[in-house]
Order: structure tokens, then C-alpha cells, then sequence
């Protein structure tokens, strides 16, 4: 192939051909002139000066091959002319005719993609610019240009590259498969750039929020030029006024953005290895179409695919590919459309179904619900959702069930339309969405080995006259032994940059700090400082020091990155981090109220405040815990870590630094001086040494309840009092003034039972919180 290379007079303006090693029969290019052609696979036109880019027959498969352009040394593809029809290796050929046409031709069969170009009469060359755009224009004049494939771009935005009304981004299937997949980043008719789901059946539009006003996403629809652009130091700008920076903003690395095959966008910059450094702040779950129809998304830190979120059939469907989620799931019954007036309800609590509504009926009971839905043929179900503002239920009867989302932030239960054969089927019995990890849960031991005569009191002293009771936070990850729940996520590069989480710079905190000037808390693991950012956000900045900080840089980001996709209404939402030199900081927003502890001193909350409270609490730790592929524990929920917002909604705080288990560490070995919790709050196990398990923050949870609703301390209640038959307890019989508090009070002794296994899981909790 060389040799019929050779024969081609291959004019070269700026260099003469560099030809690689011997035993490699490939030559590379810096321009190809009318006449000539690249055919073999090892064939290569390089952008000329700098040769950050190379223009040639990428591998996507055995011996299949696409006209692609792609970073020399990044190798990672930016363009391709033929995504969707490989070519073979063997006689393979891109040619640039006499008449300025661009044709890659498959083994001499018809031409795979054409330019569709035509000289006129100048002579005409292709040529890689430095831009990594590949260019087909005059060799004399270099202006003139007729074909560019800035012009016609495939995942991939480079920086000086327009995304314009005549473009658009397509993700590619998979990381793996870079044929077109399902999403789309375009401009709309009206002016607005939207991320577009475009599966086999259905499309959706998922951002902006497709429920918001283009205003209420900030965006305007005035302008109708429809452009959007990525420059050089990593700012993009939209003329829908859709804008943003990279975290490393600046002059410097080489940059791309691309829409990956999980429907994010994101930015990467080469810094040795692609880092992203920037991604749209949607949540997981919020990609339209992740994982197809009837099918529900959970958060999930470790996920397989780490991309922060998991897939799961409803209860009686399978999936039907499990390489694949967004092909969704399949029944598992067969009368469908059903009509039958005898087909039963199922109940699936905290789940929300996005869209396909077949209408909305205000002020319904949940038996005029599912006569409505049964009354249509084609209505998979409802949604049930309690309307706050007008205090009636409402009812959102769905034809198909796509955009599914579970998730312990919601209220509202979905009802699943079931044939009558299925009523077996009750709540209880685990869904498929924690099915779908048991095999790679490690359980922890819960023999409870000794009791303990002398009643939780004296446990409560031993806990802090063993521990001094020093106030760090921990958060234990126990990561689970498993290949699918983890390990591979480490080295996909984004791990290190969550959603929505930004990286600062030493610099910048101290400015916002003010110099570190203004402290608002103090913790075992670091000072905690106001803040105001650079985009006038009210931060709280937490400096770690120097004890709690674990390894390097790497570890350091790899525990943090947990924090930031932990994203619920009840956690404390972490912003950003630095990692520079020694230091070590997290950025976390700011709650003007103050703590629970604060608010418990100053006496201010009401009892439907403190319920809500209560409530919240639990919410976000039973997302902490329950988020399927692993657990969070905090080890330190008291009221000091739990924080109130403007409108007292509470948020738990401070389960942030974590001693990340390796996995082969064992819970016992734990090293006990690692684990220190406050005094009154610990449970049990910490002190005799057993295994620790969500129950210690169950446990914790139950405590700081009691305090709320008692007003007394840890030390002044008498749990001793406390009878296993808690609804009959002292505490509750003090405390009648209304059933609501009465239940709260039942499951906080339940919470604060001495055995581990006698407590409920937070999950629980929540669940008996809201059915009283
Ligand atoms: C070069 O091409 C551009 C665009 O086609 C044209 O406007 C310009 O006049 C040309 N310059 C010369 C010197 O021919
Ligand atoms: C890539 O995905 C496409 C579309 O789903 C599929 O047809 C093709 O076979 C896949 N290619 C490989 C190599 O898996
Ligand atoms: C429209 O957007 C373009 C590109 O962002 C910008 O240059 C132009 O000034 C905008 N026009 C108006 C009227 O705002
Ligand atoms: C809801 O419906 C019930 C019974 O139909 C009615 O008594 C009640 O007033 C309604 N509530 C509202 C807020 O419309
Ligand atoms: C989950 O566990 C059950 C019972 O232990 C087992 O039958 C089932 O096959 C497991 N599921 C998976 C996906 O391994
Ligand atoms: C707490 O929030 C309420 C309601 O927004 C406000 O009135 C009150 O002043 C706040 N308390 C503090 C200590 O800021």
C-alpha cells in the first residue's frame, strides 16, 4: 500500500511526508491534494504546525474503521464523518477528486460519505488545522474555504468551534460504541439550547427543566441568532444568555465538550489524563430516558457504571437489555392494553413518573383515583401526590411510565396497575431495585454477643468515659466487595468532578474568607468560616486540618467526590473544594438559622416545626444509608450537625470526611481511636466493640428526637424508664397532647432501643413518620 502510495505525486506545501517506523506501512500527511488519498488504515494527515491533532481511519471494531479526527497524543475522537457505517480496513480509501469532492469509499463498493464539494477553479487541499478543525478550501487562498468539518460536528465542540442553528451535538451509544445515541444538545425554534432525549419510541426534552419557563432557567428567547461558543479559556457562551466557566477558567490546557454517552455535557481538559471540569448540574436521575420505560432511576454513589445512579424494573417487568437500560423493561404479564375493572393497585412509595399524564383530576380520594385509571385501557398507573397549597390529594393517571424516579426526597407514591393474578404482591416485599445488589452486599455481622444488664445509661457513661467523646465527625464508607458496585468507577476521570461541584483555589477562599476572619463553627476536624464567593453565594468553608486529612490529593478527591453527588433537599449541599499544597477546604452552602442545637437553646420551634424537623432528619438519613450500593453512616447525627433553613426545614451536615474502608479491612479492625462520636448520642456498639452498622445513626437519631420533643438533654432523660413495649413508655405518656407527637416520640425510643436489631432502619422511620 506504501508503494501505491508512493506512485501518487503527493504535493506537499509546508513539509515533506514524515514517515513513521518501517515496519508500519503508514504515512503521514500534513496536506492532501487533488489527486491523492489516504488508504490504509495507518494513514494519517496531521494539523500542521503543532500536530495536536490527527485526521485518519480510527478503530471502532474489528477490522472496522471511521474517517475520524482525534488529539494525537489524547487520543480521544473529536469528529467522525461515518459514526453510524465503519469501514473495512482492507482497501479502504479517502480520496480528494480533481473535482474537489471528498469520498471515503468501502472496499471500492458505492462511497460511504461524500463532502458533496465541488472545485471551482482554483486547485483545492485538505488540510488539519491546528483548531483540530479539518478543512477542504483553496491552496492559494486561505479564506476560501468549501467544506470544514467544524460545520458538520459529532459529540465534540472544540474551543473556537460554533454550535449553530445548522448543527448539533449527537452523543455516541456508549464510551465504547461511537455510533449515535440518544441524545441531542441543539438549538430550539425558539431560540433556547435544550438537551434532547431521542430514544427508538419516544423523545423528551430534559433541559432546561422542561417543567420552568425559559425565563424561570434563566434564558432568553429573544435572540434568534442561535450561536454558542466555547473559547479558548474555557468560557462558553450561548445567545440564549446560557453561560459558563470551566473551574480551571484560564489559558492553558486543551479543552473539548462533548456530550457523553450518558446524556451529560461536560467539558474535559488534558491535564496528562482528560479531567472534566466542567459538567451540566443536572442530577442523574434527571436525564430523560436513562433508564427507559418502566423502569425507576435511584441516586447511587457507586453505581456500576459510576455514573451516579442505577436502574431498576418495576416489580413484574424485566429488563430487556441489561447491557443496555434505556431500552427499558418489559411486562412480565400479558394482558396488555388491560381493561379488566379487577386489576389491582401496587404501591410503590417515593417514586415520581415524569410526564405522559392522561390527565390531571384535582381533590381525589385514592379509590376515585384508581377508577379513574381503570376507567382507561391504557392507564398504567397514577401518581398520587399531595397538594401542599390546596391540601387535597391529586391524581396523575399515566398511559406509559417513562422518566421514573425514586428517591426517599419524595413524598408522593405511584400505584402500579397490576393484573389481578399479581395482588400476591404487597410493599413488603423488597423491590427489584434492592434485588438488583444483594449479591454484592457484604452483610455485616448483627449478632449482638453481649447483653448488657445495667440498661443504656451505663452505656451511655461508658461511651464517654472510654472515648472522651472528641468531637469528629465520621463517616464511615463501607464500600462493598464487589465488581460491580465500585472499583471501575475510580478511574473514570470524572469522578473527580461531581455535579455541580466546583473547584477553588486556595486564593479564592481566602478572599471570600476574608482571610479566614469570620468563624462560625469548630469541630474536631476543622474550622468552619463564612464566606462570600466570587458569585456572591453565602458559603460556609470548612478547613480541614491537618489530623483529619487522610493521604494525598487523589484520596482526598476521591472522598470528596462522594460528597458532592450526594444530592438531597435534607443533606447539606456541598459546592466545591480545594485541594492545593496542604490545604485542604470544602465549600458548603450556608443556613442563616443556625443549628438545631442553637434553636433548641433559644426554645423557638414549635411542635409542627419540630415534626418537620423530625422528618426531614430522617429523610436525609435514610438516603444516606439507603442509596443501595453502599452506606453512608455518619456516626456523629446530633443536633449540632443538623441545620435549619430559612424556612426551618432541617439539613444534615457534616457527613463529610470519611474514612473510606478499604476492601479488605474488615469492620473489626477498625481502629477504634478513628472512631469517635459525641457523648449521649453514640450507641452502643462503639463502646463494646461490635459491629457498627447504619443502627449507630438510627440510634443517634432516636436521642436527638427525645431531646427536641423533651427538651431535655441526653444525660436527663431517663431512659431507664423506658419499657421494650415503647408505646407504653413513660416519656410518651408524659407527652399527650397530640397523636402526632405521640407517634414521634413511639419511634424515637424505637430508634433509641439498646440492641441494634430492635431499632428501625431510617427508612423505616421515615415511612412511620408519614403514615400517623
Ligand atoms: C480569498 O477568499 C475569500 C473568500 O472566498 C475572498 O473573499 C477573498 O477575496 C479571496 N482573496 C483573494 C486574494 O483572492
Ligand atoms: C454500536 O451500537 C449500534 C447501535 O446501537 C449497534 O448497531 C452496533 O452493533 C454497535 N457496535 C458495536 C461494535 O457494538
Ligand atoms: C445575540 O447573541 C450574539 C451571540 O451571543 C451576540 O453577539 C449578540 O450581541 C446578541 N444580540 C443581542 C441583540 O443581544
Ligand atoms: C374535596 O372534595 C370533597 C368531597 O368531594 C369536598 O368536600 C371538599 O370541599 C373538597 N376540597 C376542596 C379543597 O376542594
Ligand atoms: C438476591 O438474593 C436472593 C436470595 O438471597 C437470590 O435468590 C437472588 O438471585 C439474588 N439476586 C441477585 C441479582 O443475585
Ligand atoms: C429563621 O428564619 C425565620 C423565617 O425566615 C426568620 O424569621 C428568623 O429571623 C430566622 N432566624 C435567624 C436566627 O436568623
Amino acid at each position: 500500500m506504501a508503494v501505491k502510495l508512493t506512485k501518487l505525486i503527493v504535493l506537499l506545501v509546508t513539509s515533506i511526508p514524515i514517515f513513521l517506523p518501517l515496519s508500519s506501512p503508514s504515512t503521514t500527511y500534513t496536506t492532501l491534494n487533488q489527486g491523492s488519498s489516504l488508504s490504509s488504515p495507518g494513514d494519517v494527515l496531521v494539523s500542521s504546525p503543532s500536530r495536536v491533532f490527527t485526521a485518519g481511519f480510527y478503530p471502532v471494531g474489528d477490522n472496522a474503521y471511521c474517517l475520524s479526527i482525534w488529539f494525537t497524543r489524547a487520543r480521544a475522537v473529536v469528529w467522525m464523518a461515518n459514526r453510524d457505517h465503519p469501514v473495512n480496513g482492507k482497501a479502504t480509501k479517502l480520496s480528494l477528486l480533481h473535482s474537489g469532492n471528498l469520498v471515503l469509499q468501502d472496499a471500492g463498493l458505492l462511497p460511504v460519505w461524500t463532502s458533496n464539494t465541488a472545485a471551482s477553479t482554483a486547485a483545492v487541499a485538505l488540510r488539519l488545522l491546528d483548531s483540530g478543525d479539518l478543512v477542504l478550501g483553496s491552496k492559494e487562498n486561505s479564506s476560501h474555504v468549501i467544506w470544514r468539518s467544524f460545520d458538520s460536528p459529532t459529540n465534540t465542540l472544540l474551543p473556537g468551534q460554533p454550535l449553530t442553528v445548522n448543527t448539533k451535538l449527537t452523543s455516541s451509544t456508549s464510551p465504547t460504541n461511537h455510533s449515535s445515541g440518544f441524545y441531542k444538545l441543539y438549538f430550539d425554534n425558539d431560540n433556547v439550547l435544550r438537551l434532547l432525549f431521542s430514544g427508538s419510541d419516544l423523545s423528551s426534552v430534559f433541559w432546561p427543566a422542561p417543567w420552568k419557563a425559559s425565563w424561570e432557567s434563566g434564558r432568553s428567547t429573544y435572540n434568534n441568532s442561535k450561536t454558542a461558543v466555547l473559547d479558548r479559556r474555557g468560557g462558553f457562551s450561548s445567545s440564549d444568555d446560557f453561560k459558563f466557566k470551566t473551574s480551571d477558567f484560564g489559558a492553558g490546557p486543551r479543552r473539548r465538550m462533548t456530550l457523553d454517552a450518558d446524556g451529560v455535557l461536560r467539558v474535559y481538559s488534558w491535564r496528562r489524563k482528560w479531567e472534566v471540569t466542567w459538567q451540566l448540574p443536572v442530577p442523574p436521575c434527571s436525564v430523560n430516558g436513562v433508564c427507559g420505560v418502566n423502569s425507576l432511576c435511584t441516586y447511587s454513589t457507586y453505581s456500576s457504571a459510576g455514573l451516579g445512579r442505577s436502574c431498576a424494573c418495576l416489580p413484574w417487568h424485566r429488563a430487556k437489555n441489561v447491557g443496555d437500560w434505556s431500552e427499558g423493561c418489559v411486562p412480565d404479564f400479558d394482558r396488555i392494553p388491560r381493561c379488566d375493572s379487577a386489576d389491582v393497585f401496587l404501591r410503590i412509595s417515593h417514586t415520581e413518573f415524569y410526564g405522559y399524564d392522561i390527565g390531571f383530576d384535582q381533590n381525589k380520594t385514592l379509590e376515585e383515583c384508581e377508577s379513574i385509571c381503570l376507567s382507561y385501557c391504557d392507564c398504567r398507573g397514577f401518581q398520587y401526590k399531595f397538594d401542599w397549597g390546596a391540601g387535597v390529594y391529586n391524581c396523575f393517571p399515566k398511559t406509559l411510565l417513562f422518566n421514573g424516579l425514586q428517591s426517599t426526597g419524595f413524598d408522593s407514591p405511584f400505584y402500579l396497575r397490576l393484573p389481578p393474578s399479581s395482588s400476591s404482591w404487597s410493599e413488603t416485599k423488597p423491590l427489584p431495585l434492592q434485588l438488583q445488589c444483594n449479591n454484592s452486599v457484604v452483610e455485616l455481622e448483627r449478632v449482638y454477643t453481649r447483653e448488657n444488664k445495667y440498661g443504656l445509661l451505663r452505656s451511655l457513661a461508658w461511651s464517654a468515659g472510654v472515648l472522651g467523646a472528641v468531637e469528629v465527625v465520621c463517616v464511615l464508607v463501607f464500600l462493598y466487595k464487589t465488581r460491580a458496585c465500585g472499583e471501575k468507577l475510580r478511574d473514570q476521570s470524572f469522578i473527580q468532578v461531581a455535579t455541580g461541584f466546583t473547584r477553588f483555589t486556595y486564593d479564592d477562599l481566602k478572599r471570600a474568607s476574608r482571610s479566614f476572619s469570620e468563624e462560625i463553627g469548630r469541630g474536631g476536624s476543622g474550622v468552619v468560616y463564612k464566606g462570600v464567593l466570587a458569585d456572591d453565594r453565602v458559603a460556609a468553608i470548612k478547613r480541614l486540618n491537618e489530623a483529619s486529612q487522610g493521604g494525598g490529593e487523589e484520596e482526598f478527591l476521591a472522598e470528596i467526590s462522594l460528597i458532592g453527588r450526594l444530592n438531597h433537599a435534607n443533606l447539606i449541599q456541598c459546592w466545591g473544594y480545594c485541594a492545593q499544597g496542604r490545604h485542604r477546604l470544602l465549600v458548603y452552602e450556608y443556613l442563616r438559622n443556625g443549628s438545631l442545637a442553637e434553636n433548641l437553646a433559644s426554645n423557638k420551634l414549635d411542635r409542627a416545626k419540630q415534626f418537620e424537623i423530625a422528618l426531614g432528619t430522617a429523610k436525609g438519613l435514610a438516603y444516606l444509608h439507603d442509596e443501595c450500593l453502599e452506606w453512608v453512616l455518619h456516626c456523629d447525627v446530633k443536633p449540632h450537625n443538623i441545620l435549619l433553613d430559612d424556612n426551618y426545614k432541617p439539613k444534615v451536615a457534616d457527613f463529610g470526611l470519611s474514612k473510606q474502608l478499604k476492601r479488605s479491612d474488615r469492620v473489626e479492625n477498625l481502629d477504634m481511636s478513628l472512631i469517635r462520636g459525641t457523648r449521649g448520642y453514640m450507641a452502643p456498639e462503639w463502646v463494646y466493640n461490635l459491629p457498627i452498622t447504619a443502627k449507630v445513626d438510627v440510634y443517634s437519631y432516636g436521642v436527638v428526637v427525645l431531646e427536641m420533643v423533651t427538651g431535655k438533654s441526653p444525660k436527663e432523660i431517663d431512659f431507664d424508664l423506658v419499657d421494650e413495649d415503647t408505646s407504653s413508655s413513660s416519656v410518651s405518656d408524659g407527652i399527650e397532647e397530640c397523636d402526632g407527637l405521640k407517634n414521634l416520640v413511639r419511634v424515637a425510643l424505637q430508634c433509641a432501643q439498646e440492641k441494634s436489631d430492635a431499632r428501625p432502619s431510617m427508612r423505616e422511620v421515615v415511612h412511620m413518620l408519614l403514615t400517623h
